[in-house]
């Protein structure tokens, strides 16, 4: 019988779907889940079970994916990568590209997986979790996660681009919700986090939060107003800052930014 571990400990259950168990162990979203259980690689007290409205008492049935014994009360693991340029945010890569799995300790935590994504390019915070649940809550556009990026533009946008920023541009897949945009000097502490050695001519650095995450949005808005981006750095998601992480790093959660992520997603 699994024995419940961790701090959530006391929390009382019921016996619940087993896609929803899968969630709420951090193994994948509900969907993934879902996923798992068809594709047969889901046992429930050795038994393989595929039926989607099958039930399990965590309290009493072993669940295995793969073969691994999950555990509802483990506690999931929350890491921050400050992604380098030149990789993909994906876990593999048929082709052998250079992508986030290998810089994050994958054997520590096994079912980690990155919230979200960064263009190859882009540089920044990247969250990584083992919780589907709560990568799912905090991608929500219900949740209204901000996401702050700093970016190297071509040219220098005028106060009425960036007010057009602000009452949301339309982009080619719908209008954008509004966004706020200024533009950054030397003397700004994150502008050096595109241009460390100032903007070459022709170019300015823009700070921009957004709440949406829709492909390559940050580009397509600074298009959309004329300003082709050279260089996007992510440096906040949600409550979590980019710090204490150098370049190519990443490091736990501390208890705190592990509170505030954990508020977000309590709070749906
Ligand atoms: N917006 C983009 O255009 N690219 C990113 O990587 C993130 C946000």
């Amino acid at each position: 019988m699994p024995v419940p571990t961790g701090e959530h400990r006391e929390e009382r259950v019921v016996p619940m779907r087993l896609q929803r168990f899968l969630a709420r162990a951090g193994v994948a979203s509900r969907r993934g889940s879902e996923n798992l259980m068809t594709a047969g690689r889901v046992c429930v007290n050795g038994v393989v079970t595929t039926e989607l409205g099958s039930k399990v008492d965590p309290s009493r049935d072993v669940v295995t994916v793969d073969g691994r014994e999950v555990r509802m009360f483990e506690r999931p693991a929350y890491l921050m990568l400050n992604k380098p340029s030149g990789y993909l945010t994906t876990m593999s890569d048929p082709y052998h590209r250079p992508c986030v799995a290998t810089l994050v300790p994958t054997n520590r935590y096994p079912g980690l997986f990155p919230v979200g994504r960064l263009d190859r390019d882009t540089t920044g915070l990247l969250l990584f979790t083992t919780n589907g649940n709560a990568a799912q809550a905090l991608l929500h556009p219900s949740r209204h996660v901000t996401k702050h990026y700093v970016a190297l533009v071509e040219g220098v946008p005028s106060a009425r681009e960036l007010a057009k920023l602000e009452s949301g541009v339309v982009l080619d897949d719908g209008p954008a919700q509004p966004a706020r945009a200024i533009l950054l000097t030397p003397s700004d502490e994150l502008y050096g986090r595109v241009a460390p050695r100032r903007a070459p001519n022709g170019t300015s650095v823009v700070g921009i939060s957004v709440q949406e995450g829709r492909k390559h949005q940050v580009k397509r808005m600074l298009a959309a107003v004329g300003h082709k981006v050279v260089r996007l750095h992510r440096d906040s998601f949600g409550p979590l800052e980019l710090s204490r992480c150098r370049e190519g790093a990443w490091r736990e959660l501390d208890a705190n930014e592990i509170a505030a992520i954990e508020r977000i997603v309590a709070n749906g």
